[in-house]
């Protein structure tokens, strides 16, 4: 059984992953979502407006109601400035298995901030929520989302030709990856956590979820 308790916050050596809230709109927008060289990569088109932006925070804020919503804005503990987000989605309550996106801004691209937030999130994925495997799948001409996936322990699996269509109604082909709970648990057993703090809003109820 997978152990929902929403979108905690998550402190890592040099990160802090936490719930977006509407006071972020700009820096989402700027850093991100209006950016093509970020969107490119993605299946959404770059947003034209700080509006498009406004909506889709207004829809992502108001799913951390829900304990089964886990997105996290990627903030830096040095400035606090907020550089990108990653999220869990596609919970199949038959497999227990989901899937990982992850965006950063331009500006923070190569510095290992993509990987030390995959790793986190795989981490409590795994350790804390009992996920049994995680997937995520990134355009073949993207390599450096394939490198951060493999950093954080993930396999390529498969490469799916025609996969999606851009916004560009490019198709792209992609890579498959994956990771399962029970190697990452045996491969980790004595490696140090990239978790330095966590913060559950909720109390997972064991009996309430039986
Ligand atoms: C993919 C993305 C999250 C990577 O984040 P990041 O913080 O730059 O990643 P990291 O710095 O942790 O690692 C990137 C790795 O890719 C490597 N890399 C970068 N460009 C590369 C390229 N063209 N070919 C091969 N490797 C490349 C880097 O050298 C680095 O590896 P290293 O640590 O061994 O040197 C970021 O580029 C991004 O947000 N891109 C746009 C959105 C996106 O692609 N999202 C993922 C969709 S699947």
């Amino acid at each position: 059984m997978i152990y929902f308790s929403g979108t905690p916050l998550i402190e890592t050596e040099r990160l802090i992953l936490r719930k977006l809230e509407m006071s972020d709109v700009q820096k989402v927008y700027d850093h991100w979502l209006s950016d093509e060289r970020v969107s490119d990569n993605r299946v959404s088109a770059p947003h034209q407006n700080i509006s498009e932006t406004v909506e889709r925070m207004a829809e992502i804020v108001g799913n951390y109601a829900k304990k089964d919503f886990c997105w996290w804005g990627i903030e830096l503990k040095t400035d606090y400035d907020l550089i990108g987000e990653i999220d869990l989605y596609n919970f199949d309550k038959d497999t227990e298995n989901c899937e990982v996106s992850y965006s950063l801004g331009y500006n923070w691209w190569n510095q290992g901030y993509g990987t030390e937030a995959l790793k986190a999130v795989v981490e409590f994925s795994f350790r804390y929520m009992n996920v049994h495997k995680i997937s995520a799948a990134h355009n073949i001409d993207n390599p450096a989302s394939g490198k951060v996936m493999r950093k954080a322990g993930m396999e390529k699996e498969v490469i799916i030709k025609h996969m999606i269509r851009n916004a560009k109604k490019e198709y792209k082909d992609c890579a498959v990856y994956g990771i399962l709970q029970t190697d990452y648990l045996r491969e980790n057993v004595n490696a140090p956590t990239s978790i330095l703090k966590l913060e559950m809003d909720i109390t997972i109820n064991l009996e309430e979820d039986n």
